[in-house]
């Protein structure tokens, strides 16, 4: 259903076209549409309605018409800090501080958040839809195979349009649905889909937190990237007392803040005016693994060390980074959104879907090669003890130079060069064939110092303007020598 109103005098109380678009999460032709045909569709209103007396008009609320401008001394701007236009979707899952949600909504908006707000069909046994809709003025979404909602907005942009998922309250099974991957309903298909930060704020009864299964599931959500606020010890709704309490709604709210402003993150106060504060940074790290058949994969020896460095690097300097890593045992570093693969296909599929972005970093081994046909079932060693074996292997794509060629290819693409010989030739043939505009280039598979593995690197970064050697040093430092590097080229 759609309403008739005077749609450019609300653009002009609103503060423009581009106001109404991050107001109702639509592109620049749907804001044309509706003045087109002077109607909006039926979930704007609310939405509108809150904005404009949120400016102190006066509204008549089934049609939206202004009868009267905001009294003199209300100047107080929609957004009035430094938060403006961020967007947070927060899920509400079905426990008994679902209620908090509601305050923490109310406390994310002072803060100058949009929040929007999705519930679980447990969260509705605790709190309506519509009470969460009135207190963000958005409409609240609930149900994956809703025709109006995936009309107007859809599940995957509904994912990706947030800068920010937070969970409240993240309950055990809510955990357990997340950490298993499970996609059964809007809110957990969301946490699969997007690729903004996700944050959850766990609440439940103690046992259940002591749990081993609640203990392994918050773990591996940790380690994949989820950022956890809480949960503390106190009385829980239960009557008991212990750990598994959630966090204050306030301090949900300033924790959620803190991970999307980049100024505010603790480690990158340094680095507070840095040119990479707000870019978004795709960095590939670690190896990729290919599989043989059911048991055996071709691998390399890559620790995933460099390139989770200089996302952590980047990350301490504001920048928004997605770190995309084959298998390894390095810890996901503090506020950057980890997304896991596997093969070199898996990697680029991850990659296509982070663009676009300002910076690519490509720091992972990814196997040249896989096997043409993988066996689903273990191989079978000949009998005759003398027979070879033949695996018919084909090329794997070449990632950096996808990204490199991209229509949307990032301002600075940035590729590694790992070689056992003739670095410097090997390594500027490389930047050239791949299309990047770096390279680093680092010699590998020394007897003394392997590099892959290893704690320290030595390489040279090489650019259309020359080479530049880098002494021995640890990775991290060579991550923050890279970011120096990167910031050098963003304000020149
Ligand atoms: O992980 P560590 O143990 O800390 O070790 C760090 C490192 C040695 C892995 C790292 O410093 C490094 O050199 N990474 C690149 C390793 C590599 O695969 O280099 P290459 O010369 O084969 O590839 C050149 C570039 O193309 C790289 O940016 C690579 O990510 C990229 N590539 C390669 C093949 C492919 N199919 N797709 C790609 O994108």
């Amino acid at each position: 259903m759609a309403i008739s109103v005077n749609l450019s005098a609300i653009i002009t109380a609103l503060g423009g076209r581009h106001a109404i678009q991050q107001l109702l999460n639509v592109g620049p032709s749907a804001i044309s549409n509706y003045l087109t045909r002077g109607h909006l569709p039926e979930r704007a209103k609310p939405i509108i309605y809150a904005a404009l007396t949120k400016k102190g008009y006066q509204i008549r609320a089934d049609d939206l018409e202004i009868l009267a401008g905001p009294p003199a001394t209300s100047s107080q701007p929609l957004h009035s800090d430094t938060h403006f236009g961020k967007r947070i979707l927060l899920i509400v899952a079905g426990g008994i501080a679902a209620y908090k949600a509601l305050e923490t909504a109310r406390q994310l908006q002072q803060l100058g958040a949009h929040v929007t707000g999705v519930m679980t069909d447990g969260a509705k046994q605790f709190i309506t839809p519509l009470s969460l809709a009135a207190l963000t003025g958005e409409k609240c979404y609930d149900s994956l195979f809703s025709l109006t909602d995936e009309a107007e907005m859809g599940h995957i942009r509904l994912a990706r349009s947030a800068d920010l998922v937070l969970v409240v309250p993240a309950t055990a099974n809510f955990m357990a649905r997340a950490n298993a991957g499970i996609a059964d309903d809007l809110a957990t298909t969301i946490l699969l889909a997007t690729t903004a930060k996700v944050a959850m704020a766990p609440a439940m009864n103690p046992a259940m937190w002591a749990h081993v299964a609640t203990k392994h599931n918050f773990a591996s959500l940790r380690q994949r990237g989820v950022h956890m606020i809480g949960p503390v010890s106190g009385d829980t709704a239960c009557g008991e007392e212990g750990e598994g309490r959630m966090c204050e709604p306030a301090d949900i709210a300033a924790a959620a803040m803190q991970l999307i402003t980049p100024q505010n993150i603790p480690n990158a106060k340094d680095h507070a005016k840095s040119p990479l504060a707000g870019k978004r940074i795709i960095v590939t790290s670690g190896p990729t693994i290919e599989p043989i058949d059911k048991v055996r994969f071709i691998a390399n020896r890559s620790s995933g060390k460099q390139g989770h460095a200089i996302a952590a690097s980047l990350a301490s300097r504001g920048a928004d980074v997605i770190l995309i890593s084959g298998p390894v045992n390095e810890p996901a570093p503090d506020q950057v959104t980890m997304v896991q693969v596997t093969t070199a296909n898996e990697m680029l599929a991850a990659c296509k879907a982070a663009l676009p972005a300002d910076i690519a970093i490509c720091a992972a081994a990814v196997a040249d090669w896989r096997v043409q046909s993988v066996s689903d079932q273990k191989l079978k060693k000949p009998e005759d003890p003398d027979a070879g074996m033949m695996l018919a292997l084909c090329q794997n794509p070449d990632i950096l130079a996808h990204i490199s060629s991209a229509s949307n290819r990032p301002k600075l693409v940035i590729g590694f060069a790992a070689e056992t010989e003739n670095l410097l030739q090997n390594a500027t043939k490389k930047r050239q064939r791949k299309g990047c505009d770096w390279i680093i280039a680092n010699q590998v598979g020394g007897d003394a110092d392997p590099v892959f593995g290893s704690a320290l690197n030595q390489a040279m970064l090489i650019s259309a303007n020359g080479v530049d050697e880098w002494p021995q040093m640890q990775k991290t430092d060579l991550a923050e020598t890279l970011a120096d590097h990167i910031e050098a080229e963003l304000t020149r």
